[in-house]
């Protein structure tokens, strides 16, 4: 309990940084950089060595590569991590593979052998876990027998957590990809998550100990009708409020691909809106919308890390500041010289 309070404490949220190495090597391919082991690991050194890193971040979620490497000098990631503050945390599942009987439909895998790896990675630092389901959205899908496989690993998975001392993050997420409209994705969000606390109850998992990661509530993204930011605030808590009991301390969203000043300005409109009588902190755990900017700047060259980590810093304050319901778009703006400023 009180490690799930510490991940969403003073306004701050977490950090994704667990892509698989297929995931990881994706997004190296686009932007160009060599898909080797050593360019991981000196991309994740870039991260965790980002100075100031933790006046806006609580938790850090490694990947298994990514929590047996260490800096250059040897120092292991999770020491950096844990003297900067940084509570260093797992993804543990193994990945959503095609559901046997539905097509288009997947289950997330990784329960057997599970109670071992756990206690493995508590034993190398990890305070936390995490767990992604994957939900479609098409014509005719989700099914039922989708929902009720996926809700029921997360919630032997979180049981499973709770049993070593380390806090689940339960992520159920409901894709944007799609030309559905935004009822059609606050119906099938507020139903799958009726279905995973559900089953969390169940399986005798203690809510007070867990954090929940869901999607916010939005329209498909070729759907011909993009509602506003304050628009899909409104719906995506009053979707939660539904259905998320007010004893799980805090909600980190994911951000599912959106752009980081879009997913900034969303979590700002939901506190600016809702923090007054919400009974859980709501706030991020964001990977692309926090990294994007970065890997690009990177580019894979030593001489950038500076300027990299510098971008990074930045889209975590400006999710912070949207965690206090502060963010402005004008803290993204182009800083410009001082001699142009007040000029044409
Ligand atoms: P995105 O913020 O890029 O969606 O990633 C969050 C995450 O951890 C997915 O499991």
């Amino acid at each position: 309990m009180e490690t799930a309070r510490a991940l969403v404490a003073g306004d701050k949220g977490l950090l994704a940084m667990d892509e698989s190495t297929s995931s990881c090597n994706k997004r190296f391919a686009r932007a160009g950089i060599s898909q080797t082991e050593e360019a991981r690991r000196s991309y994740r050194e870039l991260i965790v060595t980002t100075p100031g890193l933790s006046e806006c971040i609580n938790g850090a979620i490694l990947y298994d590569e990514t929590i047996r490497q260490q800096k250059k000098d040897g120092t292991p990631f999770v020491k950096i991590l844990s003297d900067a503050g940084i509570i260093p945390g797992i993804k543990v599942d193994i990945g959503a593979k095609a559901l046997a009987g539905h097509p288009g439909e997947r289950l997330t895998g990784g329960l057997d052998g599970l109670r071992a790896r756990l206690q493995n990675y508590s034993k190398m630092g990890a305070r936390f876990a995490k767990w992604r389901a994957v939900i479609a959205l098409s014509h005719g899908i989700p099914s039922r027998g989708c929902i009720e496989a996926n809700a029921q690993a997360l919630a032997c998975y979180a049981a499973l957590c709770q049993e070593v001392g380390l806090v689940p993050i339960v992520e159920p997420e409901v894709l944007m990809d799609g030309e559905h409209p935004m009822g059609r994705c606050r119906e099938v969000t507020e139903e799958v998550l009726q279905n995973v606390f559900a089953q969390l109850y169940t399986q005798g998992v203690m809510l007070e100990g867990i954090i929940l990661k869901p999607n916010m509530v939005l329209p498909g993204l070729t759907c011909a009708t993009q509602e506003t930011i304050d628009e899909v605030a409104d719906t995506t808590v009053s979707c939660l409020l539904r259905v998320v009991p007010a004893a799980v301390p805090g909600i980190t969203f994911l951000s599912g691909g959106q752009p980081g000043k879009l997913a900034s300005s969303r979590l700002n409109a939901i506190n600016v809106r809702f923090k007054a009588r919400s009974p859980w902190a709501l706030a991020f755990s964001f990977a692309r919308a926090i990294q994007r900017p970065a890997l690009e700047i990177w580019h894979g060259e030593d001489a950038n890390v500076s300027a990299a980590q510098q971008a990074l810093y930045h889209r975590a304050c400006c999710d912070q500041a949207a965690c206090r319901g502060e963010y402005d778009a004008a803290m993204d703006e182009p800083m410009l010289p001082p001699g142009l400023i007040g000029g044409t």
